[in-house]
């Protein structure tokens, strides 16, 4: 994953450290800047977060230009030596790269074999060590450079600096990578979020395209051929700040509501609703929902309401499995991308494949300025305003509400009579976050466990994984989901009386179904906690060492007020053990290598 900056101009050093704060949420486990005096190159790495490298980094220096790196690593553990900057042989070379060269070994051999030795176990260290190699029998940089990304195979987005030369070269495969220039000063980043306060316009990098910038300007080439890049106008929201919250995961949590309002005031302009509007979908015989982790639940569930709402044949696939598949894509297929960051390789990898078949393609993402987001034939924003905690929260309730929506735009182009708006609307008048106090007290609980199981059927199945995962990914407990009715073709086994059985059961038409499944648990032993949004009676209540009871909302998107509960509980038991619930250990919030 990783974030790369660069920048040339007044204290570099302040602005990469600025910058690679903003990039956090792509990698954290170490990270470094290079910078670039008139007699000299300096590194500068730390292990962990950007805090540790701000205590490294002087204050002020009379660098003009430096390149900056955090990392989540993908080749050789999280350490000082494998952190980047990486450095060519003569350490004339300094690279940061975002991405994974697939393959390094073979190049690695061949440059040992021309005498190069390596420092650290990355795949990165190979490029530094190729661009020093070509550039030994030619000093044209661009050619240079040319020839070192033609060598490259897999993904990349690359920062260099050579100490004796007076500009930042770049080159971008894959990995998102963007460039902006105000005056003579000019910011590389991996996300345009860094250029806030710096520019207001922002030039794009397409894949294969490579680069120079200095004080005077910006070449773009793509082979040897000079290139126009024409700028987009920088357009972002307010850059999300904690405010009174301690954590930007429960900050983000609390916008649910407002993420549900902007949605509806976006999708009642006639203009935004009517997406299909000059296209044929009538000869659409299947829809295939493609995700990864939270955005691969949407889809579950974005499936179910396809078919309920529009009668069509639809799954949900996750993204790294569905590049690998017989995937039965064909130009009478819609394949659905839903992405939080709209920059996940698998499923930007599963997008190019869709579009190969001949699929017609529907983005549901959040970022709007996104690879998905740009590229898919059309795109429905789910409104939900920046996320930065790695525990994917408000995003995964506006992907739900965006879903619906989608559905029954695509019902209404096949002839059902529904307002497409209808349920989202019943949604934001009945929307509560729960007793945040019930909450609580589950956590208090939870904290003590190191294994969970959650059962349910149908959505409530759906609700259940996506509330298991972020148990899992903020407070390290493993927590396992079944189907209610799997319970006795395995799973029972696992159960003795320190066991706890958390019960979705949501959906009046299994309900008693799935509380009989939860006494086959009892009567082994479990504590069984109920989560519904039905009342009990007193004596059916005992029959519980929990309940947690949400309001009943009556339509497909009662899985949005089913899952904030669990967000909260997530949270606080995060809090309980802790552990910083916005970077959880060896994640990052957006998986941009495969
Ligand atoms: C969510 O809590 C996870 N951190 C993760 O599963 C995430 O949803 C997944 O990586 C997909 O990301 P995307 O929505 O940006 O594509
Ligand atoms: N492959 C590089 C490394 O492990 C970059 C990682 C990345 O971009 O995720 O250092």
């Amino acid at each position: 994953m990783c974030g790369i900056v660069g920048f040339i101009g007044k204290a570099p050093e302040k602005v990469l450290l600025e910058g690679l704060k903003r990039l956090e949420y792509r990698g954290y486990d170490s990270a470094g800047i290079a910078l670039k005096f008139s007699d000299r190159m300096d590194l500068f790495k730390a292990k962990g977060e950007i805090k540790n490298l701000e205590k490294i980094v002087p204050n002020e220096t009379t660098a003009r230009i430096g390149i900056g790196h955090t990392r989540w690593a993908t080749h050789g553990k999280p350490d000082e030596t494998n952190a980047h900057p990486h450095v060519s042989s003569d350490k004339k070379w300094a690279v940061v790269h975002n991405g994974i060269i697939e393959n390094y070994i073979e190049l690695k051999t061949k440059l040992n074999d021309f005498g190069y030795d390596f420092y650290s176990e990355t795949d990165t260290e190979t490029i530094a060590k190729l661009i020093e190699y070509f550039y030994k029998d030619d000093c044209n940089v661009i050619s240079v450079l040319n020839k070192t990304i033609s060598s490259l195979k897999g993904s990349y987005a690359l920062g260099i600096i050579n100490k004796e030369q007076d500009g930042i070269y770049f080159a971008k495969n894959k990995s998102p990578l963007y460039v902006a220039k105000c005056g003579n000063e000019v910011m590389l980043a991996s996300d345009i979020i860094c250029f806030k306060g710096f520019a207001e316009e922002y030039y794009p990098i397409s894949d294969g395209v490579f680069g120079y910038a200095t004080e005077n300007g910006i070449e773009f080439y793509d082979n040897l051929s000079k290139i126009d890049v024409a700028p987009i106008p920088l357009n972002l929201g307010d850059y999300s700040n904690l405010n009174t919250y301690k954590h930007f995961m429960l900050k983000e949590i609390f916008e649910t509501k407002t993420a549900i309002k902007n949605i509806i005031e976006y999708y009642s302009e006639k203009n935004n609703i009517n997406k299909f509007d000059g296209r044929d979908i009538s000869k659409i015989n299947r829809v295939k929902f493609i995700g990864c982790g939270t955005a691969y639940h949407a889809c579950l569930l974005g499936a179910d309401m396809l078919r309920k709402k529009a009668g069509l044949d639809a799954e949900a696939y996750v993204a790294s499995e569905f590049r690998y598949q017989d995937v039965c894509v064909d130009d009478k297929t819609m394949v659905v991308l839903v992405s939080q960051s709209g920059e996940t390789a698998d499923t930007l990898a599963a997008f190019e494949l869709a579009k190969e078949n001949g699929a017609f393609t529907v983005a549901i993402v959040n970022v709007e300025y996104s690879t998905l987001a740009k590229n898919a034939d059309i795109y429905f924003p789910i409104k939900a305003g920046v996320e930065i905690a790695v525990a994917s929260t408000k995003a995964f309730s506006a992907q739900l509400s965006v879903l619906n929506i989608f559905a029954g735009l695509v019902g209404e182009r096949l002839g059902k009579n529904s307002d497409p708006l209808y349920d989202v609307r019943k949604l934001f008048e009945c929307f509560d976050y729960g007793n945040i106090n019930d909450f609580k007290l589950l956590a208090d609980v939870l904290r003590y466990n190191d294994s969970l199981f959650m059962i349910g059927r149908g959505d409530d199945y759906y609700i259940a994984q996506e509330a298991s995962l972020k148990i899992k990914e903020t407070s390290y407990i493993n927590s396992n989901t079944y189907y209610a009715g799997e319970l006795k073709h395995g799973f029972l086994a696992l159960i003795d009386d320190a066991t706890y059985v958390i019960v979705f059961a949501t959906d009046k038409n299994v309900f008693t179904k799935t509380v009989c499944n939860a006494e086959e648990a009892k009567a082994r032993g479990a504590k069984i906690i109920l989560f519904t949004c039905f009342d009990l009676s007193e004596a059916d209540a005992e029959n519980f060492y929990y309940i947690i009871k949400v309001k009943e909302l009556g339509n497909s998107l009662q899985s949005v007020l089913n899952i904030v509960p669990w967000q909260i509980i997530a949270y606080y038991t995060s809090i309980n053990k802790g552990i910083n619930p916005d970077k959880p250990r060896n994640l990052a919030k957006s998986v941009t290598v495969e």
